[in-house]
C-alpha cells in the first residue's frame, strides 16, 4: 500500500487547524453516540447477518453474494469499530437504499483518514516489510490485508494471550496456510514461468522448532518476524524475513523473556504497577520453560543437587574407609 506525502499534510493540516468535523479521529466515543449508532447499525444488519441472509426483508435478493461475510452485531460490537456507525467508513448517502448505488464502493474510506499519526510512524515499517519487497505482491497488500475493521481487537484490549495469539496468528495463517488464499497473492515463481509460486508447508520452514503447532498455539509469527523492541513502544509492522527472523530459543525460553515486552505486555505493566514483578505472568499464562522462576520447583531442584553431592560424598568416604581397611588387613 502507499498513502502519498500529501494526504497526510493535508490530514495534519486539518489536524492542525482544529477542524474536527473535516478530520476524522480515533478520539472516544461518548455513549449516547454509541447507542445512536448502535440502533442506525440495525438497518444494516436487517441483511448484515446471519439472521439477515436466511430471511431477507425484501424477496428477490440475491443474497449469495453476502454468504462469506462475518458481519454479525455480536462479532462487530465489541471490536475496535463497533462503536461506529458503518457509514462512518461507508459512504454516508450510498449505502442508505437496496440496490446500492455503485459509487458507494469507491467512497469507503482508509485507515489514514482517521488515524494519520499511527499510519505515519508505521507506515515505512510496512513498507520495509517482505511483503512491500516483492514484486506482484505489494501491490496487493494494504491494511486491511490482516486488519479486518469489523472484527479485529487491539491487544490491550483483548488482553487474553491465547485470544491475542489467535487473531494475529489468524491473520497471517489466512494466507501461509492456504494454498488457495496464498496464490491470490504470490508472484510467479522462479523455476515455474507463468505459474504461481507454490505455498512452503508453514510446519516444514519451522522443523527446527519443536512441536511448531503448540507453538503457533501460545505464540505469534510477529514475535520472531518482528525487529526487537524496546518496552512500550508499539510493535514493528516490519516482517521480517527468513534471515532476519528470531530462531534463538532463549529469547523467549529465559527468565529475560522477550515476550514480555510483546504479547505480554499489557499484562505485565498491569502487574507491576500491582506488585512490582511479572513472574506470575508467565506462570499463570503458560509454564514456559526457562523463562519463569518457581520457588518450589527451584527448592525442589536445590534439594536434589544438594542430595547427589552428599551422595557423591558419603560414598567416596565409604570407599576410603573400606580400603584404608583392606589395607590394614593386608598388613596384618
Ligand atoms: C472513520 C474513522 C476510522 C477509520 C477509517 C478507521 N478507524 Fe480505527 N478507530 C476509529 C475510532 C473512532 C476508534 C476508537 C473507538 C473507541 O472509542 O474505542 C478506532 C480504534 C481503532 C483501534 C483501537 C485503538 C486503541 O488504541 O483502542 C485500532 C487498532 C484501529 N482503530 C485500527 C484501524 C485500522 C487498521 C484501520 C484501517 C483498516 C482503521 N482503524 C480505520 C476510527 C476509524
Ligand atoms: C436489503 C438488504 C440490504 C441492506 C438493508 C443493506 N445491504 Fe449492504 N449489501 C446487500 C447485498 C445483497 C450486498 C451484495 C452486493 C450487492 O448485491 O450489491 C451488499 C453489499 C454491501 C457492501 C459491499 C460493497 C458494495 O457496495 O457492494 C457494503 C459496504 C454494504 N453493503 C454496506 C451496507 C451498509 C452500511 C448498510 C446499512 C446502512 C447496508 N449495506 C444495508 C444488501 C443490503
Ligand atoms: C472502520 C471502518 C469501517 C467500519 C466502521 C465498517 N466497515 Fe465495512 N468495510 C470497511 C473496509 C475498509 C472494507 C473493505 C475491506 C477490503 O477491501 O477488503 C469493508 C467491507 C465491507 C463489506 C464487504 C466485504 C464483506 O466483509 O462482506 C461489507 C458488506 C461491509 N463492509 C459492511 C459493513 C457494515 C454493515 C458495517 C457496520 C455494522 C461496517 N461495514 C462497518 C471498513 C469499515
Ligand atoms: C502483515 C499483516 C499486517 C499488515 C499488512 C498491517 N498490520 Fe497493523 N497489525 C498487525 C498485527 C499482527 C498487529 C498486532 C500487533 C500489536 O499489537 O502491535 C497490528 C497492530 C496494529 C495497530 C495497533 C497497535 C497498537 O498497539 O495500538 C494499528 C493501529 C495498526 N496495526 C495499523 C495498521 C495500518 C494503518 C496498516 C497499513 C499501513 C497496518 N496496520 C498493516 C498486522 C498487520
Ligand atoms: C494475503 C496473504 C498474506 C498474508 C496475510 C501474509 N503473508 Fe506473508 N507472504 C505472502 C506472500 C504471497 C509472500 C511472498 C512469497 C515469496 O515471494 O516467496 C509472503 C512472504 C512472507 C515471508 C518471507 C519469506 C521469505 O522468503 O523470506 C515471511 C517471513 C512472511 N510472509 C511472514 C508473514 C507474517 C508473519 C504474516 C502475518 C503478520 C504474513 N506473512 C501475512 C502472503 C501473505
Ligand atoms: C519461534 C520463532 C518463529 C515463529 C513463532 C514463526 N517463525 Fe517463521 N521463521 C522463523 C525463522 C527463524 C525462519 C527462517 C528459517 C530458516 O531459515 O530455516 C522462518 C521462516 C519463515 C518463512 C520463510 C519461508 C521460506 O523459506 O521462504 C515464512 C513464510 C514464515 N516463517 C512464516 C511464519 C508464519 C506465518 C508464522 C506464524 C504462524 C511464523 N513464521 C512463526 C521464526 C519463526
Ligand atoms: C517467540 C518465543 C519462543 C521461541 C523463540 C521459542 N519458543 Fe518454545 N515456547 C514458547 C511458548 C510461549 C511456549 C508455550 C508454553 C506452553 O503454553 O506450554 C513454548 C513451548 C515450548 C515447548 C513445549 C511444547 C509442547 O510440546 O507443549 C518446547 C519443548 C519448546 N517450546 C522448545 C523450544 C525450542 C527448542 C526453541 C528454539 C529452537 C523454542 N522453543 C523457541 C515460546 C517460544
Amino acid at each position: 500500500m502507499r498513502v502519498s506525502g500529501y494526504r497526510y499534510l493535508i490530514a495534519l493540516l486539518l489536524i492542525g487547524w482544529g477542524c474536527p468535523a473535516l478530520a476524522a479521529s480515533d478520539a472516544p466515543v461518548d455513549q449516547t453516540t454509541i447507542e445512536m449508532n448502535r440502533k442506525a447499525n440495525e438497518a444494516c444488519y436487517a441483511c448484515h447477518s446471519a439472521a439477515g441472509i436466511a430471511k431477507p426483508p425484501k424477496a428477490d435478493i440475491d443474497m449469495s453474494k453476502l454468504k462469506d461475510s462475518r458481519l454479525e452485531p455480536t462479532i462487530y460490537n465489541p471490536s475496535d469499530h463497533g462503536v461506529m456507525d458503518c457509514r462512518e467508513c461507508h459512504s454516508k448517502t450510498h449505502y442508505t437504499d437496496y440496490p446500492h448505488a455503485e459509487a458507494g464502493k469507491s467512497e469507503t474510506v482508509g485507515c489514514t483518514a482517521c488515524h494519520a499519526a499511527k499510519v505515519l510512524r508505521l507506515e515505512p515499517q510496512f513498507n520495509a516489510s517482505v511483503h512491500a519487497k516483492v514484486q506482484g505482491v505489494k501491490e496487493k497488500f494494504t491494511c486491511f490485508t490482516c486488519h479486518n475493521p469489523h472484527i479485529n481487537i487491539v491487544q490491550k484490549r483483548l488482553q487474553d494471550p491465547a485470544k491475542i495469539v489467535a487473531q494475529d496468528n489468524h491473520g497471517c495463517l489466512e494466507c501461509h496456510n492456504s494454498s488457495e488464499m496464498f496464490a491470490k497473492f504470490a508472484p510467479e515463481g522462479e523455476k515455474t514461468p507463468g505459474l504461481k509460486k507454490l505455498r512452503p508447508d508453514i510446519d516444514t520452514i519451522h522443523d527446527w522448532l519443536p512441536n511448531a503447532k503448540a507453538h503457533w498455539q501460545s505464540v505469534r509469527c510477529i514475535e520472531c518476524h518482528t525487529p526487537e523492541v524496546a518496552e512500550n513502544k508499539m510493535l514493528s509492522h516490519e516482517i521480517l524475513d527468513k534471515e532476519k527472523s528470531e530462531k534463538k530459543c532463549l529469547s523467549c525460553h529465559s527468565a529475560n523473556s522477550t515476550l514480555k515486552a510483546r504479547l505480554y505486555r499489557h499484562m505485565v505493566k498491569d502487574e507491576q504497577q500491582k506488585y512490582g514483578f511479572t513472574n506470575s505472568v508467565l506462570l499463570s499464562n503458560s509454564y514456559i520453560i526457562g523463562a519463569t522462576r518457581h520457588p518450589l520447583l527451584d527448592s525442589i531442584i536445590i534439594a536434589l543437587v544438594i542430595a547427589t553431592l552428599l551422595g557423591v560424598l558419603l560414598h567416596g568416604a565409604i570407599r576410603i574407609v573400606m580400603s584404608l581397611r583392606r589395607k590394614k588387613e593386608e598388613s596384618q
